[in-house]
């Protein structure tokens, strides 16, 4: 057997104490499926009292994550503390300028810093691997770079935000608000620091990024993406989708067109039928579409200690097999600066409106739709007994900006009783 790989671990939240675990419990198995021990040197994390239920006395301790990157005994830097800048970007650089293979978790470093850091550690000779920054345990950096490395991708599609799908599909379920919702997510752990990562959208953004430059093989610009959160769907409109045949998802959409990478993160309506519409609760899913291969649906947990972990220990055992893939998937420096598609490509959308209640209203508001080039699919008016009529509409295909130009107009009709809701439809 070769010599022992040599980890030295930074942050040991969840996710790190996840990889300690596994390191510890299954350190035979790992060695004997990839020819090498796997043994942690240091570990470095804020606090160093904290009982965090594993036995820690047998690695050193750094107080400093770029110490420890840059000791003799690492052989590979796992970088598991997470935000864009400070000291994860610091310990991350400092690692791969050391030569240290760097495995990380982190999905807004990489999103931001990726292509500088993807290209320093390329001129080292070294690896930067990031399997647990996408989905936690799906293992869909590897189906991309590696499954289907033969397959031009041409989509990528998938919900990445498991706080988001629960807060979602509690509302459905239990019929509640979403402030109510937001409020149980909160206690029970599932938000971000920043609870605006989770529900604008921003971390799932930071995700599909990722996905996109690896699929189509440009430069990480998550800056282009359109983005848009949760914040604003109201239990009105999910009881409404629902009875149409649709689920409201916070779906990541990527793909190339003749305009350009459409890329964007939004609430959207799936078919209640279809997988993305039964996915319950926190879990995540991915759909992959390769010109050879089809569609590939990808489920599973998105965030916890042991599925993330195990997305680390993916990168960690690749790396103790010698199995050494680019960053992207391709040489960093290969990777293309993408056009940004200034629009999003036509779909049908779901339209709620409040009518007053007089002869004419509707037919003001269909006339407008007519005159924007908008052709009604679907149309339904709910019982009431309060003076606003609320009228839902599912249109055919129509551009957003056709639609917004149709909600402008609607405004000057005077039969509006509230502000429009427009959700965009996703064939999926
Ligand atoms: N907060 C994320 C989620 C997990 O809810 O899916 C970490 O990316």
């Amino acid at each position: 057997m070769t010599s022992p790989l040599r980890l030295g671990i930074a942050g040991l939240g969840t996710v790190g104490t996840g990889v300690v675990k596994i390191i510890q419990t299954h350190s035979e198995m790992l060695a004997v499926r990839s020819g090498r021990d796997i043994t942690i040197s240091a570990v470095s994390a804020r606090s160093k009292t904290r009982d965090r239920g594993v036995d820690l006395s047998g690695y050193a301790w750094e107080d400093d994550p770029v110490q420890l990157a840059q000791r003799d005994d690492v052989d590979i830097f796992v970088e598991l503390m997470g935000g864009e800048d400070g000291p994860a970007k610091a310990a991350t650089e400092a690692a791969i300028a050391a030569g240290k293979d760097v495995i990380t978790a982190n999905k807004a470093m990489l999103a931001v810093h990726g292509q500088a850091l993807a290209e320093a550690a390329e001129d080292m000779g070294r690896a930067l691997r990031f399997e647990a920054a996408v989905a936690g345990g799906i293992p869909v950096i590897k189906a991309l770079t590696e499954g289907l490395a033969g397959n031009e991708i041409t989509r990528v599609l998938g919900v990445m935000n498991g706080t988001c799908n629960y807060i979602l599909t509690r509302m459905q379920d239990a019929g509640l608000d979403y402030q109510t919702v937001f409020g149980e997510a909160e206690a029970l752990g599932y938000l971000e620091a920043d609870p605006t990562l989770d529900v604008g959208g921003i971390d799932a953004g930071h995700k599909l990024a990722l996905l996109a430059s690896i699929a189509f093989g440009t430069k990480v610009n998550f800056a282009a993406m359109e983005l848009e959160g949760i914040e604003k769907i109201s239990i009105e409109d999910i009881e409404q989708a629902a009875d149409m045949g649709y689920r409201i998802k916070l779906l990541g959409v990527a793909q190339m067109t003749g305009r350009g990478l459409e890329s964007r993160m939004s609430p959207c309506l799936v078919p209640a039928s279809s997988p993305l519409g039964q996915l319950e609760n926190a879990t995540n899913m991915v759909v992959l579409q390769g010109d050879a291969v089809g569609q590939i649906v990808l489920r599973g947990a998105g965030a916890g200690e042991g599925p993330t972990a195990s997305a680390v220990m993916s990168d960690v055992m690749d790396l103790a097999r010698g199995t050494r893939i680019a960053t992207f998937g391709r040489p960093a420096k290969d990777l293309i600066d993408a056009r940004a598609a200034q629009s999003a490509a036509a779909a049908p959308f779901y339209l709620r409106l409040g009518l007053t209640d007089k002869p004419g209203a509707l037919a003001k508001v269909a006339a407008v739709l007519g005159d924007a080039g908008i052709s009604i699919d679907r149309m339904r008016q709910y019982g009431h007994s309060e003076p606003s009529a609320p009228v839902l509409i599912v249109t055919h295909k129509a551009t957003r900006s056709a639609l917004d130009e149709a909600i402008t107009a609607m405004d000057g009709t005077g039969v509006l009783t509230a502000a429009p809701v427009a959700i965009r439809i996703e064939e999926v």
